[in-house]
């Protein structure tokens, strides 16, 4: 059975949404990056029938969001930088990857049993709504099956995850796009683990540049599997033209059979990166072929999901 679909802006339908979550089921929730699939962070039932939908591997944390940072406080120990990124940039496209406390409502395998846990407070308003109504943290990773490509529409959701969930929230098209950029702070120290829908750029305006994992000393994320992203098609990097049996995705003005941005603009390309890789992966070709994408501020970000994308699969 397909799960029911409510508009993220009637109040009713945040209400129902709280309440499915305090008896521990699942909701598809839109946020400014992509829609997640929520549930309550403390109940470690909740969190393992999460990674059961998903199929994901359970040595790969959760990401608990939160209203800001009095909630987040609750969870992690801030150190002045971190406070300072958080003031900064939340809510929106920003996850930090703290000391967690040993009080946190969190459930330990919410954080695969590390002594860190990951935190974000989303900026979408229909997201903020229903932290707010349900009143504590909520784990939400990408609502859709591990290694496939992520959801930006409800739609995408009930796709991926229909049968496994119990309502998803409508919010429309996210607007970012692109999951949330993961930096990881120890003291005054840095470390960017995932490029996201927040660019390099202004995180290091703020903490200096950044460290990245696998430099010595630097923490590393443990779900940065190489594969990650991909549709059903196989992917071909930097094409300027299709192949026999390819489709090209484009970028800035040239011929394709699908345009991320014919203006060349990196932040509407975002938002359309993972709608445009289902929408060819439909018309059923053997491969995508894409675009050469600038590694400029949220074009890092692309690329990054992009290489993925494009990983030999096992
Ligand atoms: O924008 C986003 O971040 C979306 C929306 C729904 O908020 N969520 C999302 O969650 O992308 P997910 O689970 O697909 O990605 C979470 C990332 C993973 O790469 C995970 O390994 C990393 O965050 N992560 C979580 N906890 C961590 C920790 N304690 N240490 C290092 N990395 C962590
Ligand atoms: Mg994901």
């Amino acid at each position: 059975m397909t799960a029911p679909t409510l508009p993220a802006s009637d109040p009713v339908a945040l209400q129902t949404a709280a309440h499915i979550l305090r008896e521990g089921g699942l909701v598809g929730m839109p946020t400014e990056t992509v829609y997640g699939l929520a549930g309550n962070a403390a109940d470690a039932e909740t969190v393992a029938k999460l990674y059961a939908a998903k199929g994901r591997p359970r040595f790969n944390p959760l990401i608990a969001h939160v209203t800001g940072l009095e909630m987040a406080q609750t969870l992690a120990t801030f150190s002045p930088l971190a406070a300072r990124l958080a003031q900064e940039f939340w809510p929106g496209p920003l996850t930090l990857v703290l000391p967690k406390r040993p009080d946190a409502p969190v459930c330990d395998l919410a954080n695969a049993g590390l002594d860190t846990i990951a935190i974000r407070a989303p900026r979408h308003e229909a997201a903020r709504a229903l932290l707010k109504s349900f009143g504590g943290p909520l784990v939400a990773p990408s609502a859709n099956k591990s290694g496939g490509v992520s959801p930006t529409t409800a739609a995408h959701v009930l796709e991926g995850l229909g049968d496994q969930i119990d309502l998803v929230l409508d919010g429309g098209a996210c607007p970012v796009g692109l999951e949330s950029a993961v930096v990881a702070v120890e003291g005054d120290r840095a470390t960017l683990l995932r490029p996201g829908g927040l660019d390099r750029a202004s995180i290091e305006a703020i903490t200096g540049p950044l460290g990245s994992p696998g430099q010595t000393n630097t923490p590393s994320s443990p779900g940065m599997l190489k594969s990650h992203y991909a549709p059903g098609a196989s992917i071909r990097l930097n094409a300027m033209t299709a192949r026999e049996g390819e489709l090209l995705l484009g970028f800035g003005a040239m011929d394709c059979d699908l345009n991320l941005s014919p203006a060349g603009d990196l932040a509407e390309a975002a938002t359309r990166l993972f709608a445009a890789l289902r929408e060819l992966d439909a018309r059923g070709p053997t491969c995508i072929a894409i675009a050469p994408i600038p590694q400029t501020m949220l074009g890092e970000a692309i690329n990054d999901r992009l290489q993925r994308a494009a990983a030999p699969r096992d």
